[in-house]
Order: C-alpha cells, then sequence, then structure tokens
C-alpha cells in the first residue's frame, strides 16, 4: 500500500491549459500530477489514485496524429472527468459519437445547466464558461445523461453518475469561466470524494520524509541561494530536514539589486542560522563582461562564471555528496508536443537550477513537485522573511541584462540606485499588487538636459512596470500619473548620472520582459 497522499492523475491531451487544471485541483487542497498517455497507466498504478482528468487538446478524435488514449484508463475504478477533447475521447471510446460542430464555438458561452447535481451541485440556471471546440458529442454513450447545453451545443455536459464518468464540453480550470472553479471543487470533493487535504504543511512533511530517505542520517548538502523565492524555500524545507548538515553558496555576481546580498545574509546566516558562504565575485564577472555588449553573449559568459565558481566552492565541501536545487514542477513536467519541432530559442534562461551533470553529486530537489504559487505560501508558512517571499521575479544574470551595452561598475551603481527609487515608490504607494515586475532599466542613450544654470549630458533610464500572471505574456502596467513623477524626480535629482527617465509602454509579444 502506498503511503502517497490521495491524489488525481490529469493526463495531458495537448491542451495549453494542463498546468492550469493541475493549480486549480492544487488550490483546492488536492494532490495531483500530470502525465502524458503513453505513461498515464504507469502513472496510475504508482500514485493512490482518488480520480483521473482527460484534459483538452488541439485535435479531433478523428485526426490520424490524435493522441492514443489507453482505454483501460476508464476502467480504473475512479471517477474521470473529460474536458473538450477529454470528452470527446471519453464519449467516442464509451460508444457514442462525436461529430464536427456546424458552428464553432470560441470563447465566452452562456451554457443552461438543466440539473444542479453532482458536477453542478449548487450551480443552476445560466452560467458563463470558456469553450474552445470544433467537435462536438451527437450521440450519448449508454447510460449518459445531459447536464447542459448551450445554444450551438446540446450536450455541453454529460454523464453517467452511476459510473462517475462526467465531461465538459466547456474548460472549467480557465477563469472566464466563472463558476469553473466550483465546477472542478465538485468534481474533487462530491464525486471523487477527495479531503482537500493537500495543505503546506503535510507538503513540508512529505518533503522532509523525502529528503530523509536521500540524504540518510549523515548525508551533506550544497545548495546555491540566489535570494529568489525557489532556493530560499529550497533552503528553508532542507534547513529544517536536516540543519547544519546544509551549506549555503550566495555568489554575489555584483550584477545585484541594491541591499540583496545583505537581504540575504540577514535572513538565512543571521536570522535562521544557516551555513551562509557568501563569495564575492563581483569584480570577476565584471571582468569577464568588459566589452561585452551582445546580449545573447552575456548571458553565456555570466552562467559560464557562475558555474565555475559554484564548482570551485563546492569543493570546500568535502563531505557533502548532494547537491540541492530549486526545481519547480512545470521545469519537469512532460507533455504532450502537438505542433513537432523545435521552438526557438529567445533568451537563454539561466538560473541556480542549471548546474551541469558532472558535479558528480546527487539531486535533492524538494520543490520538483511543486508549483510557483505553492512555494510562496510554503515559503510563508516556514515564516521566510516578506521580503524575499513576495519578492519579483529577477532574472540569473541581474542586472547586467538590464543594462543595455556594455556592463561597467558605474553603471551598475548607476541602475542600482534608480531601480531601489522606483521600487521603494511603487511598493510605498502600494501600487505593487498586481505587478508582476516593476523596474529600471539603463539605456545606451545620454540626452541633454539642464540643471541650475548647467548643462548636462547624461544617462537615460526607462520604468519597466509589467502585469502577467506567468511572465510568458505581459501586457504594461498603469501607474497614477503622480506616482510617476515623484519616481522621475527622485530618479533624476538624486541619481548623479541620470537626467532623463521615460517609460517602456510595450506589450510582450511582441516585446520581451525584460530588454536582454
Ligand atoms: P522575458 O524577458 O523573456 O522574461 O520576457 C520573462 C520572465 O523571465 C525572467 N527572466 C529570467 N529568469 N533566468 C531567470 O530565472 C533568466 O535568465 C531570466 N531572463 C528573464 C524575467 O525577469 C521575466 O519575469
Amino acid at each position: 500500500m502506498t503511503t502517497e497522499p490521495q491524489g488525481v492523475l490529469i493526463v495531458d491531451l495537448g491542451t495549453q491549459y494542463t498546468q492550469l487544471i493541475a493549480r486549480r485541483v492544487r488550490e483546492a487542497g488536492t494532490w495531483c500530477q500530470i502525465t502524458i498517455p503513453e505513461k498515464a497507466l504507469e502513472t496510475a498504478a504508482g500514485m493512490n489514485l482518488g480520480g483521473l482528468i482527460l484534459s483538452g487538446g488541439p485535435s479531433s478524435v478523428y485526426d490520424e496524429d490524435a493522441p492514443e488514449v489507453p482505454p483501460e484508463l476508464l476502467e480504473l475504478d475512479v471517477p474521470v472527468l473529460g474536458i473538450c477533447y477529454g470528452m470527446h475521447w471519453m464519449c467516442r471510446t464509451l460508444g457514442g459519437s462525436v461529430v464536427p460542430s456546424e458552428t464553432r464555438e470560441y470563447g465566452r458561452t452562456s451554457i443552461r445547466i438543466m440539473r444542479s447535481e453532482g458536477l453542478f451541485a449548487e450551480i443552476g440556471g445560466h452560467t458563463v464558461v470558456w469553450m474552445s471546440h470544433g467537435d462536438s458529442v451527437e450521440r450519448l454513450p449508454e447510460g449518459f445523461e445531459t447536464f447542459a447545453e448551450s445554444e450551438d451545443c446540446p450536450h455541453a455536459a454529460v454523464a453517467n453518475g452511476d459510473r462517475g464518468f462526467w465531461a465538459v464540453q466547456f474548460h472549467p480550470e480557465v477563469s472566464h469561466s466563472v463558476r469553473g472553479r466550483e465546477v472542478i471543487d465538485n468534481f474533487l470533493g462530491r464525486i471523487c470524494n477527495l479531503s482537500g487535504d493537500w495543505k503546506p504543511g503535510s507538503i513540508v512533511e512529505r518533503e522532509i520524509k523525502k529528503i530523509h530517505e536521500i540524504v540518510g542520517e549523515d548525508g551533506e548538502v550544497v545548495l546555491g541561494l540566489s535570494g529568489g523565492v525557489d532556493s530560499s524555500v529550497a533552503a528553508m524545507i532542507l534547513h529544517k530536514a536536516i540543519g547544519p548538515r546544509l551549506h549555503c553558496i550566495f555568489v554575489d555576481n555584483g550584477l545585484l539589486r541594491k541591499g540583496e546580498r545583505e537581504a540575504v545574509e540577514r535572513e538565512f546566516a543571521q536570522h535562521l542560522g544557516m551555513d551562509l558562504r557568501v563569495v564575492d565575485a563581483g569584480e570577476r564577472f565584471l571582468g569577464k563582461l568588459a566589452g561585452v555588449t551582445d546580449p545573447e553573449r552575456k548571458r553565456k559568459v555570466i552562467g559560464y562564471e557562475f558555474v565555475e565558481i559554484f564548482r570551485e566552492e563546492a569543493k570546500a565541501f568535502k563531505n557533502a555528496g548532494y547537491l540541492g536545487q530549486g526545481t519547480l514542477y512545470p521545469d519537469v513536467i512532460e507533455s504532450v508536443n502537438v505542433h513537432g519541432g523545435n521552438t526557438a530559442v529567445i533568451k537563454s534562461h539561466h538560473n541556480v537550477g542549471g548546474l551541469p551533470d558532472d558535479l558528480d553529486m546527487e539531486l535533492v530537489e524538494p520543490l520538483r513537485e511543486l508549483f510557483k504559487d505553492e512555494v510562496r505560501v510554503i515559503g510563508r508558512y516556514l515564516g521566510l522573511a516578506r521580503e524575499i517571499v513576495d519578492r519579483q521575479p529577477f532574472p540569473g544574470p541581474g542586472l547586467a541584462v538590464r543594462i543595455v551595452g556594455e556592463v561597467t561598475a558605474e553603471k551598475v551603481s548607476l541602475l542600482q540606485e534608480a531601480d531601489a527609487i522606483c521600487t521603494t515608490e511603487i511598493e510605498a504607494a502600494g501600487e505593487h499588487q498586481g505587478l508582476w515586475q516593476y523596474f529600471a532599466v539603463l539605456l545606451p542613450v545620454q540626452s541633454v538636459g539642464v540643471m541650475g544654470d548647467n548643462r548636462t549630458y547624461e544617462s537615460t533610464c526607462a520604468l519597466r512596470i509589467v502585469e502577467s500572471s506567468d511572465g510568458m505574456t505581459a501586457d504594461w502596467g498603469y501607474l497614477p500619473q503622480e506616482l510617476l513623477q515623484r519616481i522621475s524626480g527622485r530618479i533624476i535629482n538624486q541619481v548623479r548620472g541620470i537626467n532623463r527617465v521615460v517609460l517602456d509602454i510595450s506589450s510582450k509579444p511582441p516585446s520581451t520582459i525584460e530588454w536582454e
């Protein structure tokens, strides 16, 4: 008998929303895993399975290259929720029929709930949902009934309640489906009878147990601490598990935000009493970056140097056979690649998770099964300082990718000052709520200004204020005019070397969030 928490298996059939489904399930306090159809039976066998969700996907069940889903999934004796393509596959496999819809339904649609039971318990009447389909179910399999309809889709939700088979044409996982969260909660709570006990306390306990299993009674772990949320929370969990047998290395690459190194030392060494080794490598990084202006080259130089330094420093811990990393679940999920081919490299991302295999250390990854929002929740639960838990994402190459052109010590210090003003003013005004990132960028543009009676010829800084939910797409964020005035006034008056501030009003795509 497995000691795993009881959970749901989500089979990815190619939709872009699979991770969203998993996040909704986790938010409801239920443990879940994502897998591809080929591995679904094997993964289900290794879980304490309480239910199954079959995701949507871009294919038609009649396509030659449609994902092949093992029909045995419907014989696992657990409730199943099929969403869009998952619905089509389920209904067709059980003897129903699926046809191309006469009218394609995309986006916001109103459905009428005909029976407020099961998936729709306490949800009745009309509700707005998000649709995105070309096919729809025409003839129901035996034992199925219709629970909801829309104008163009007579079977918007169907079920065989006795067998626990439910299927919806709409996407309950997206926030545009107004009662979608309740639909998922009903599936988990009322249909699967899952108790919603996947909470920070049990997550931490489970990870600590796994760490003990890996490192044993006397194993020692080295962890690269970046000061970002992921490595910080990984350090907290590891420290709770093995105390002084955790050794953290923090590389100060001279490209950090103002006060960042001090905040890390304060929190981890002084407050939490961890063994923290701070490597003062600013000059070394700046030396390697001298004359480098190409953004990709900068990223490569910094990534390489980081690995070299980490390798050298890790040698000091001779007994440490384990390497801690803050790898997250989205980095390890296997997904169905429906489009094939390679995606273009826009930027070569670097973070401390990207250490090479040849360090010859066994990996310990306490966040490997968690999403970013869960990591923050756990950070708060473990009492990690707010300034670290709520920190904005910060690129591994640091301020180097926010200084357009060559990086020098003078430019770093100009940008640190301007950025600190931008950040503190936005936070003091409470305008950071709802923003993904807000920072300053130093441009290789000098312009003429006048201060008192004197002419100035100094640098320009741009403010980058963005809204986003995952960094993949973003829009520029709106700030009140008085706040922008205050930020610009303070930067120009207080940062010697900057005499002009501009506002970046570009969305991603086609721009990116960082300038390099
Ligand atoms: P872009 O500039 O690609 O950034 O639109 C998307 C998000 O990723 C962050 N970013 C990085 N994060 N290592 C990281 O860990 C990196 O090298 C890196 N580059 C960009 C960026 O801050 C934004 O949130």
